[in-house]
C-alpha cells in the first residue's frame, strides 16, 4: 500500500474499462468498502460522462439497483475518469476489465479473442505504476493470457523498484441482474500464485461474501473455468433448443419436457428456457475462443464438439426467420412486420449479439419493412449493429417507442425479447389494428395464449406445436 495514502485510505483500487463489468463490479466494491478508494478510468469519454452525469439518466449500462448504489458512492470513494497514467500510478490494485472480442484480422480471425486491449492495459501498467501492484484480470481471457500479461509487466522490472503479481478473478455476472449476482454471488474465483496477493483480494470480497463461497486455485484453472462455464451454460441453452424443433413437429410442450428433465438435479432447472438462441458479449465469443484453444493444442475433436453449441444457435434463429417467411406465404417483400425487443434479453440495453440482430436482418433482406420496439434500446444502437453486419438501409426499418404504433398495419408481430411489459399486452385490441391474416410469432413463450382466443389471430409459438381446430390459434 503506497504509504502516505494510507491516512486516508486502507486500499486504492484502479480499474481500466467503466463498461458492463468494471462499472458495476466498482459500484458494489466501493459501496460495501467505504475505507477504499476506487477510480474507474476509461479511454471513452462519453461513457465517463454517462458515469458522471448529474441526473443519473445516462448511465451508460442500466442494471436495476446501479443508481441507487452509485448515488451512495460516486465522488465519496468512487470516481471516474479518463486519467489512466495517473491512477494507474496511484493504485495498490488494478482490474483490467477491458473488451476482448473476437479478433476480425489476422491469425484466428472470427475465433480467437483479441487481447491487445489487454496488452496495452499491461504495458500502460508496467510504465506508470510506481511500486508494487496487483494486476487483477477480469476480462475473460484465453488461458495462459496471465503469462502474457506477465511477461510485459517483468520487462519493467529491470532497474526499477516496481514489483508486480497478477491475479485471475473472472466475473460471473450475468447482464440484468449485475447488482444481484455481484451481491449475492455463487462463488468468487480467485487464480493466482502469490499468497499475499491473494488473500488482499479475498479480504476484499470477505466484506460481503461468505468465506467458504472465495474459491482459489491456480492462475490457469481460474482462466479456464470462466470460458467452460459460459460454454456449458451455452450448450444447456442450445441443447433446449435443438429440441424445440422436435417438439413443433411432434406435439411435445417444451415447457413440460424442461420441468420434467429439470427435476433431476444432475440436469437442474436453471438456463432450460427455449428461445431465439442466446445473445450477449460472452457466449458466442468464449465458444469461439474455447474451441480455437482446442485447435491450437491439436484437439479437433473438442473443438469441433463445442462448436456444434454455435452451429445449433445460428441455425435456430436462422429457422425462425425462414419459419416467418413460409408462414407469411413465402414472401414478407413490403410487409410491415412488428419487432417486439431488439435487446439480447429482458432487463438491459444491451444488444450485443442480440437473435434480433440476425433475425431481423434475414427479413429485411427478404424485403419486409421492419417497426422495432424495445424499452431500453434505441435507434442509434440499432443502426449500429446493422451497420456493423453490413446492412446500411435505413428506409426500410424504424424505431418506435409506442407499441400500438409499430403494431398498427403490421402483418405480424415476432416477439423476441421477453420484456415483462409484453406480457402484458391486450391482443384483442391490437390485432384489430394488424393486417388481415394476421399472425404472431412468440419466441420466448410470454404472450398469454388465453389473451389471443378470440382474437382473431395466428400463433405460433416456439417449442409447441399449436393445434388450429380449437380455435383461430394456429
Ligand atoms: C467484459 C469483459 O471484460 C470481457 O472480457 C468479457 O468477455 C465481457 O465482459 P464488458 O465490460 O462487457 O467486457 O465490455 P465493455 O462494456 O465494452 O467495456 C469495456 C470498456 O473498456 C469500454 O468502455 C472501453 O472503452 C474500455 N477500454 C478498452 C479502455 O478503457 N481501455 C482500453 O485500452 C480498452
Ligand atoms: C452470461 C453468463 O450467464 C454469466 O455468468 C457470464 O459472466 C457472462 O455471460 P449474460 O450474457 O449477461 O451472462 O446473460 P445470460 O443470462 O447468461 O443470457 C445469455 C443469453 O442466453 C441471453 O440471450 C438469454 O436470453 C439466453 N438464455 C438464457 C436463454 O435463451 N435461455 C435460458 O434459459 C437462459
Amino acid at each position: 500500500m503506497k504509504a502516505n495514502l494510507l491516512k486516508e485510505y486502507q486500499l486504492r483500487v484502479c480499474c481500466i474499462g467503466a463498461g458492463y463489468v468494471g462499472g458495476p463490479t466498482m459500484v458494489v466494491i466501493a459501496n460495501h468498502c467505504p475505507d477504499i478508494l476506487v477510480n474507474v478510468v476509461d479511454i471513452d469519454q462519453r461513457k465517463i460522462d454517462g458515469w458522471n452525469c448529474k441526473d443519473f439518466k445516462n448511465l451508460p449500462v442500466y442494471e436495476k439497483g446501479l443508481e441507487s448504489l452509485l448515488r451512495k458512492t460516486r465522488n465519496k470513494n468512487l470516481f471516474f475518469s479518463n486519467n489512466v497514467s495517473e491512477q494507474i500510478s496511484k493504485a495498490d490494485l488494478i482490474f483490467i476489465c477491458v473488451n476482448t472480442p473476437t479478433k476480425k484480422n489476422g491469425v484466428g480471425a472470427g475465433k480467437a479473442s483479441d487481447l491487445k486491449w489487454i496488452e496495452l492495459c499491461a504495458r500502460q501498467i508496467a510504465k506508470y505504476a510506481k511500486t508494487h501492484t496487483i494486476v487483477v484480470e477480469k476480462s475473460t481471457v484465453p488461458v495462459k493470457t496471465a503469462e502474457v500479461i506477465e511477461k510485459i509487466l517483468n520487462q519493467e522490472l529491470i532497474n526499477s523498484n516496481k514489483t508486480f503479481s497478477v491475479l485471475s478473478n473472472p466475473e460471473f455476472l450475468a447482464e440484468g441482474s449485475a447488482i444481484k449476482d455481484l451481491e449475492n454471488p455463487q462463488r468468487v474465483l480467485i487464480g493466482g500464485k502469490d499468497k499475499k496477493s491473494l488473500d488482499l483480494l479475498s479480504s476484499i470480497y470477505s466484506r460481503w461474501v461468505e468465506p467458504k463461497k472465495i474459491i482459489t486455485t491456480n492462475l490457469w484453472s481460474s482462466e479456464l473455468s470462466k470460458l467452460t462455464a459460459n460454454a456449458f451454460l451455452a450448450q444447456k441453452i442450445s441443447s433446449i433448443n435443438s429440441i424445440t424443433s422436435l417438439c413443433e413437429k411432434t406435439g411435445a410442450e417444451i415447457n413440460e419436457v424442461a420441468n420434467a428433465i429439470g427435476t433431476d438435479p444432475r440436469i437442474g432447472k436453471e438456463f432450460l428456457s427455449a428461445g431465439p438462441g442466446f445473445g450477449g458479449s460472452c457466449f458466442k465469443k468464449d465458444i469461439l475462443n474455447l474451441s480455437y484453444l482446442c485447435e491450437y493444442y491439436g484437439l479437433k475433436e473438442v473443438a469441433d464438439y463445442w462448436y456444434g453449441v454455435l452451429k445449433i444457435n445460428i441455425w435456430q434463429q436462422k429457422r425462425i426467420s425462414n419459419l416467418i417467411i413460409d408462414k407469411l406465404n413465402g414472401t414478407v417483400s413490403d410487409k410491415k412486420i412488428a419487432i417486439l425487443g431488439f435487446s439480447f434479453k429482458a432487463d438491459t440495453n444491451d444488444t450485443r449479439e442480440s437473435p434480433a440482430i440476425d433475425i431481423c436482418l434475414n427479413l429485411l433482406e427478404e424485403g419486409a419493412n421492419l417497426a422495432i420496439h424495445d424499452p431500453k434500446v434505441e435507434t442509434h444502437q440499432i443502426k449500429k449493429e446493422f451497420n456493423e453486419r453490413n446492412y446500411n438501409e435505413s428506409s426500410k426499418w424504424i424505431y418506435s417507442s409506442n407499441i400500438n404504433e409499430v403494431i398498427n398495419q403490421s402483418y405480424a408481430v415476432i416477439l423476441i425479447t421477453e420484456w415483462a411489459i409484453y406480457k402484458q399486452l391486450k391482443w384483442k385490441e391490437l390485432v384489430k389494428t394488424m393486417i388481415k391474416p394476421a399472425w404472431i410469432f412468440d419466441t420466448r413463450m410470454v404472450i398469454n395464449e388465453v389473451e389471443l382466443i378470440d382474437a382473431n389471430i395466428n400463433y405460433w409459438r416456439i417449442g409447441n406445436k399449436i393445434n388450429s381446430s380449437s380455435s383461430n390459434i394456429i
